[in-house]
């Protein structure tokens, strides 16, 4: 039996943080041992939103690439690529279009909400709107049977698995239906508290070094009703303890909280505790990034050759499209 398919996607829209680490790439890393994984960097839908500066796409482009390998995704194991790459994306994008009512795309929830929240770019264009369509490309076009993504992009899914229906239902059965894979982990919160995302500017990247991460950490807010040292404090409201829940042991954790509740341990101490962790996880990762970043004809060629792959499997289900639709004379 062939195994089933995953694929999923990650916008180089800014450097990747530990938010990305903990809740994507490392689920991916597991994935790619079980799954036929496809993995890719969403460029174009890094567009929909950045299209009138594109001086850092180069750069954001090459960060998830370096990250993604450095946190162990294996070439030989998933194949990994670039979503600009794989021209077929486009042209299934172009075929969705064609059956999707507008009302779909604009009861998107993130479609309203983003056009309210950004206040400094102009959302009022056909490629944001099509955003969640284009994500439908992407993934109907790997015939994926698991889409591992956040909560944030389950509406996503949603319409994927109408425009499915949709399409089976006018030209027969091409799609096979995706489901999404929840990824489970506990919220991420950055260094002020709120959660960790780069429009906040409070996050702790995989590309910081050792000084900067220390920095942060020993800089971040805690429980603000524990002013002095003396001060009994509630481990619940310090973004530090919800950190030490994703990255420090059992035993830890307790120390930590038992200690912030009676005073017996002070914030520095308890960052301190923090930092050593988060080395630990992001040192094998820092000198990854190093190792791959000497070589850049090694980056190009994983690209080169990952969209080669996933191109090939794409024009398989394109062929299949264009067949069902009577696009072809025979
Ligand atoms: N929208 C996804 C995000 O912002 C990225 C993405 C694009 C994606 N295409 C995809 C995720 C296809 C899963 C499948 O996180």
């Amino acid at each position: 039996m062939s195994k089933q398919r995953v694929l999923s996607g990650i916008q180089p829209s800014g450097k990747l943080h530990i938010g990305n680490l903990v809740g994507a790439l490392q689920n991916w890393v597991k994935l790619q041992e079980q799954y036929e994984c496809y993995y890719f960097i969403a460029d174009w839908h890094a567009l929909t939103s950045q299209y009138a500066d594109t001086a850092q796409l180069q750069e954001y482009i090459k960060d998830v690439l370096v990250n993604c390998l450095a946190a162990g995704l294996d070439p030989e194991k998933a194949t990994i690529f670039q979503q600009s790459h794989v021209l077929e994306h486009a042209e299934l994008h172009v075929l969705l279009s064609m059956i999707t009512p507008l009302g779909w795309l604009e009861r998107v929830p993130s479609f309203k909400e983003k056009q309210e929240a950004v206040t400094d770019k102009d959302l009022n264009t056909y490629g944001f709107l099509g955003y969640p369509l284009l994500q439908s490309a992407d993934i109907l076009i790997y015939k994926a049977n698991y889409v591992p993504v956040g909560v944030d992009q389950v509406p996503h899914l949603e319409i994927t698995r109408e425009i499915r229906r949709r399409f089976n239902h006018f030209y027969g059965e091409v799609f096979p239906e995706p489901e999404a894979l929840l990824t489970q982990f506990p919220k991420v919160p950055g260094i002020d508290g709120r959660k960790m995302s780069k429009t906040y500017d409070n996050c702790i990247y995989l590309s910081d070094s050792s000084k900067e991460v220390e920095h942060k950490v020993k800089t971040m807010m805690t429980d603000p009703q524990r002013i002095k040292r003396t001060d009994k404090g509630d481990p619940e409201l310090s973004p530090v303890y919800h950190l030490h829940k994703i990255f420090s042991s059992k035993e830890e954790q307790n120390e930590v909280a038992e200690g912030c509740r009676t005073a017996g341990i002070g914030c520095i101490g308890c960052k301190k505790i923090l930092i050593k962790n988060l080395f630990a996880v992001l040192e094998p990762i820092w000198e990854k990034r190093k190792y791959f970043l000497e070589k850049p004809d090694y980056l190009e060629d994983i690209i080169a050759s990952g969209s080669k792959k996933a191109g090939e499997t794409a024009s398989e289900t394109m062929e299949k499209a264009r067949r069902a639709m009577n696009l072809k004379l025979s």
